[in-house]
């Protein structure tokens, strides 16, 4: 056990590092901060923060000898880095869940020969492979680059068989990357997504099912309960158990979830971290997902998932403040809501900057009262 009074690790500083390293530092523990790019919000709110790049093999080695164990924020990070730091401390998720997720066809791969239900999809490393991929899956389908993509970045949708007629123009405007993945398209009836901390010794606890809104693909809005039956919620909770034993997680893993017309569900993709739709669990649960997360790396008993009350996450992306800082006092003077903002600075439009919840007894008036006080900040 990594008993408190511990420092953990984190690579990557953004949002969620910063959640992490606040619920972390209640329970007694210490935070070093690894973010090539910094000042950053989570080096802001932890003990210590490394600004390097990863290529920095000497910057690397003091920050792994400075902590006890690491984890991290944000999967993109090289192989060749997990290599290297795991060689001086205990790295978690662990290589294999991180190596299948910072992948798309690793991932898709892995679900398939898994047996876990996922989309028709194919692969293309080139113009002329990705114009038979496209044609094996059919219309519609979404191109995505194998890796780095997030926030539907690094996408195309393609409606019909004449916007595929160009594939040197799809496979330019992708920035000519590596490979990519080709799926079809799902008419999906909703999407959804479970929380699920593992510890070392295979003990396991899942968050209440998140109903998720995207707008443009991003996030928008996490709807907790999800209105979903009963059947569907443990059988989304369950994929998300299998998924973590058969990766080996230590730590959390986030399951993406498309629910079908007949009840069935495929899997879009995972997240061995913290995700944003699990950010309604810091207000509305007994346990936040930061808090599981440090407990299932370091040993500590899991807190308790319980959702408290109906909770609605709405996230606050850069647009909001495109008429200068929003005015907050509505937000603020409603005794169901709670703020948390990310001190980013620079708010771009697209660019989550931070997040509110509200608290209610029954999931769709809580929904009309979030969607009311978005509107409102919104009009700002
Ligand atoms: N095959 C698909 N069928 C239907 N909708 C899809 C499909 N692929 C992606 N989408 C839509 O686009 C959104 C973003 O896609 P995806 O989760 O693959 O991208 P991402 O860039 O990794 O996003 P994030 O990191 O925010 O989860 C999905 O949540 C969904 O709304
Ligand atoms: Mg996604």
């Amino acid at each position: 056990m990594i008993t408190p009074g511990s420092t953990i690790g984190i690579l990557g500083g953004g949002q969620l590092g910063r959640m992490l390293t606040l619920a972390g530092r209640s329970l007694g523990y210490r935070f070093h901060i690894f973010e090539p790019g910094g000042p950053s919000p989570a080096g802001m709110v932890a003990d210590h923060e490394v600004n390097a790049p990863y290529s920095d093999e000497a910057a690397l080695k003091a920050f792994a000898e400075g902590v006890d164990i690491i984890t991290l924020e944000f999967e993109n990070i090289p192989a060749d880095v997990i290599d290297f730091i795991s060689a001086i401390k205990p790295v978690m998720p662990g290589k294999q869940a991180l190596h299948i997720c910072q992948h798309r066809q690793r991932e898709k791969d892995f679900l398939k020969a898994s047996g876990f239900p996922c989309v028709l999809f194919e692969y293309a490393d080139s113009p002329e492979s990705l114009k038979m991929a496209i044609e094996n899956v059919g219309f519609p389908c979404v191109i995505k680059t194998a890796a780095f993509g997030y926030d539907g970045k690094g996408q195309i949708k393609l409606n019909k068989p004449d916007e595929a007629e160009n594939c040197n123009y799809l496979w330019n405007f992708l920035e000519r990357p590596p490979r990519v993945v080709v799926e079809k398209w799902i008419h999906h009836i909703g999407e959804f997504s479970v929380v699920c901390a593992r510890k070392a010794d295979g003990s396991k606890i899942t968050f209440p099912v998140s109903e998720n809104i995207h707008v443009h693909h991003i996030l928008h809005a996490s709807i907790v309960p999800a209105r979903i039956t009963e059947s569907t919620a443990q059988a989304g909770e369950k994929l998300a158990r299998d998924i973590a034993d058969k990766l080996d997680v230590v730590g959390l893993i986030a399951v993406e979830l498309f629910l079908n017309e007949d009840g069935s569900l495929i899997v879009n993709e995972m997240a061995p971290r913290p995700h944003n739709s699990g950010h309604y669990t810091i207000d509305g649960c007994i346990t936040s997902q930061f808090e599981q997360h440090v407990r299932a790396v370091t040993d500590l008993p899991f807190g308790s998932t319980d959702l408290k009350h109906a909770t609605v996450m709405i996230n606050l992306l850069g647009d909001v403040w495109q008429g200068g800082e929003p005015d907050w006092s509505g937000l603020l003077s409603d005794p169901n809501v709670k703020l948390h903002l990310y001190d980013k600075g620079d708010a771009r439009p697209g660019r989550k900057m931070g997040h509110f919840c509200v608290i209610g007894d029954d999931v769709d008036s809580t929904l009309e009262a979030a969607e009311a006080h978005f509107k409102k900040l919104s009009e700002n």
